[in-house]
């Protein structure tokens, strides 16, 4: 996949900016082109199949320890570099972070993500994706890998929306699901199959905690 670059007024990331301003979250089931989808997927499985991808941990700093009770999955940071179907996707992540700081003017300034591979079974319980002491994660992105999900598989994300309101998303290959990470909580149910995905944060300026 040659590198792809979506401007910053495109419609699809205005109709995100705003979702966003208007509710916190947003749901393209569209969003990636589906030959970068299946690259992405591939490189996924590929990576899992070299070991390189190991249990995710939970918390940061040194409070962090691996504990498959709060979340099960399989994760490997990504680093500009290393494969084309990357480099495309976090080109594509990048013109959605101008889109947000034009929109909603929130001063974002990077953007960190991982590869995650759920096992059958896997799940990740409610959260926020904002660390105690951090609060540079503004918006949480996610991006599903997994070509013919089907509802019954399990694997949703669930969103806990206001007024109690849960919201189910089935993590179909190419769907983007994008919240503001401080304010949704939100976990990820067991699945009958392998679940894969792309999550990334774009983050604002932050002096380091420690
Ligand atoms: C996370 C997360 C949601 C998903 O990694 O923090 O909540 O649907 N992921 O994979
Ligand atoms: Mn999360």
């Amino acid at each position: 996949m040659r590198a792809m670059h979506m401007p910053s007024d495109h419609p699809l990331l205005l109709r995100i900016v705003d979702d966003l301003a208007v509710r916190g979250w947003s749901q393209q089931n569209i969003f990636l082109p589906q030959a970068l989808t299946l690259e992405l997927a591939a490189e996924c499985r590929k990576r899992a199949a070299e070991g390189e991808l190991a249990p995710a941990a939970v918390g940061r700093g040194p409070a962090q320890e691996i504990r498959e009770g709060i979340r099960g999955d399989h994760i490997q940071w990504l680093e500009p570099g290393q494969a084309d179907c990357c480099d495309t996707y976090l080109g594509l992540m990048d013109s959605l972070r101008e889109a947000l700081n034009r929109g909603l003017f929130l001063g974002l300034e990077d953007f960190e993500s991982h590869f995650a591979l759920y096992p059958p079974g896997a799940f990740y319980l409610k959260h926020l994706d904002r660390f105690r002491d951090d609060d540079r994660r503004m918006v949480s992105a996610v991006i599903y890998l997994n070509p013919d999900w089907l509802p019954e598989e399990g694997g949703q994300l669930r969103m806990y929306l206001d007024d109690a309101v849960e919201y189910d998303v089935e993590p179909v290959a190419g769907r983007l699901v994008v919240f503001l990470s401080g304010e949704v909580p939100h976990e990820v149910l067991p699945a009958t199959r392998e679940r894969l995905s792309l999550t990334g944060w774009f983050r604002r300026r932050g002096s380091e905690p420690f």
